[in-house]
């Protein structure tokens, strides 16, 4: 039985603003698990892809999103993503799949699926979760709302670094700048739920502060 009180720790913000990196680190602080929301929409994205279908096609979406399943399982303490069984973890983190996942996450009918598993994962453990619409949505009353931001071109120049020290060495500048305004703009625009700072959450601007000052000031309002 658990009897020690669940805490939720929500971490709101666009693409690059270093979400993950953040979560990371502050889970292994707190020894909490860490869910990243946007590899279950990657998933899902991934699924559209194989199936050949229009990830902005609500009506197409629908053929399949009964019979979809999105979970996932922690090996070693991390996050592994299960797209109907298959762990497709390693597969989530390319531009296709990425551009997938930002069309599919603006269809209302996949929103309200997603958010109701990560609900459900909140219910059992404690959670350090990034995404959207987590301090929202998915959890309007988390125990620490954050949102962490950072300037365009600082977020592209970042991405564009990961690349490289991934071996991408034919990695654009400006195609990487583009692409996230272009993901920028679907995901603040769209009509269901969009990428919003919840009015009580704390903004952090990453721009020109490290990632660990910004794990070391999430933690100053955690740990008392
Ligand atoms: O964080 P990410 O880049 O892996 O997210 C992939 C896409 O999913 C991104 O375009 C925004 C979307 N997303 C969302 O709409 N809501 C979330 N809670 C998480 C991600």
């Amino acid at each position: 039985m658990q009897n020690k009180k669940l805490i939720s720790v929500a971490i709101d913000g666009p693409a690059g603003a270093g979400k993950t990196t953040v979560a990371e680190a502050v889970s292994s602080k707190l020894d909490i698990l860490y869910l990243n929301t946007g590899a279950m929409y990657r998933a899902a994205g991934l699924h559209a892809l194989r199936l050949n279908i229009d990830p902005l096609n609500e009506e197409d979406v629908l053929t399949f999103l009964h019979s979809l399943n999105i979970d996932v399982k922690y090996v070693n303490k991390r996050q592994r993503t299960l797209l109907n069984g298959e762990d497709v973890t390693d597969l989530l983190s390319n531009e296709a799949v990425s551009e997938a996942a930002s069309k599919i996450s603006s269809l209302p009918s996949v929103r309200i699926k997603m958010v109701a598993i990560q609900q459900h994962l909140a219910t059992k453990q404690s959670l350090i979760i990034d995404g959207r619409d987590i301090g929202t949505v998915v959890l309007p009353k988390a125990s620490y709302k954050f949102y962490l931001d950072a300037k365009l071109e600082e977020r592209a120049k970042r991405r564009y670094k990961e690349y490289l020290q991934k071996g991408k060495l034919n990695a654009d500048y400006e195609q990487i700048l583009a692409d996230m305004k272009e993901r920028d703009f679907r995901d603040t625009t769209r009509e269901f739920s969009p990428l919003k700072q919840a009015d009580d959450a704390i903004y952090i601007d990453s721009t020109v502060i490290s990632i660990q000052e910004v794990v070391k000031k999430i933690l100053s309002f955690i740990i008392k």
